[in-house]
């Protein structure tokens, strides 16, 4: 199967898929009862499911010892919650980048409304939670917008997961993928028109779209692949 045609079929597959099916559903549940449930969704203010936080749980322990993981949307740092815990044994540093409740005025013209512009969480707060969970020492929160950051950027990175902007997910990708080390992993969240936004589906098309990408994987609104070189 092509890596068009894998993501195509993710785009069609209807209903749930508890045990068997396209892309490994049955490991997906297992991996979301057995890790996807660590921290209080709602108290988070958390967008991710939890099959989608279990295999970010184990997708962040797939890096490799000392590795670097990269987010691009934070807000409450529930996905960042789940990236640091389930690379704890690989001591990989998270950098988490989000306006977070910084000049809402420049949010509303470079964001797209995903979330409520009005009580987003602080960095302050995301950091206390994170710290109140024992994760705040391997993560960094960096305030500021994915596209400034990437400019001045200088580290190698391990896994790459995509969720700030969703009007912009394809710029994210290309301004981020000259940093990725060979068999680094790139997520993106939202890209299915079912489960996400129909910009980031199409972008996650494109991205993939080249041999570059392999070991494709689709957990709901997940698209995910891994780096040949
Ligand atoms: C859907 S939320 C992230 C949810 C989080 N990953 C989770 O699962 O808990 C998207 C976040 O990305 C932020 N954002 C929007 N544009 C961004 C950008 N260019 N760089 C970084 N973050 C951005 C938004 O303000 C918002 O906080």
């Amino acid at each position: 199967m092509t890596n068009t045609e894998f993501i195509q079929r993710a785009f069609e597959a209807k209903g749930p898929k508890i045990l068997a099916g396209f892309s490994r559903p049955l490991f997906h549940n297992l991996a979301g009862f057995l890790y996807g449930h660590r921290f209080d969704k709602a108290g988070y203010g958390g967008m991710i499911r939890h099959s989608e936080a279990g295999m970010v749980y184990v997708w962040a322990g797939q890096v490799p010892t000392d590795g670097v993981i990269v987010e691009i949307g934070c807000y409450g740092g529930l996905s960042t919650s789940y990236l640091a815990l389930g690379s704890e044994r690989k001591r990989a540093r998270i950098y988490s980048i989000d306006p977070f409740d910084s000049d809402i005025d420049k949010q509303s013209r470079l964001t797209d409304h995903a979330v409520s512009l009005e009580d987003k969480p602080s960095r302050q707060e995301v950091l206390e939670k994170l710290r109140d969970n024992g994760l705040a020492n391997r993560v960094e929160l960096i305030e500021g917008y994915s596209q400034e950051v990437a400019k001045s950027w200088r580290r190698r990175i391990d896994f790459l997961w995509i969720d700030g902007n969703h009007d912009q997910a394809y710029q994210d990708f290309m301004d981020w993928s000259p940093y990725l080390n060979p068999k680094a992993r790139v997520g993106f969240h939202d890209a299915h028109p079912r489960y996400g936004y129909p910009q980031v589906a199409q972008d996650v098309m494109k991205a993939f779209s080249s041999d570059r990408w392999t070991r494709l994987e689709h957990v709901k609104s997940i698209i995910t692949a891994v780096s040949r070189t």
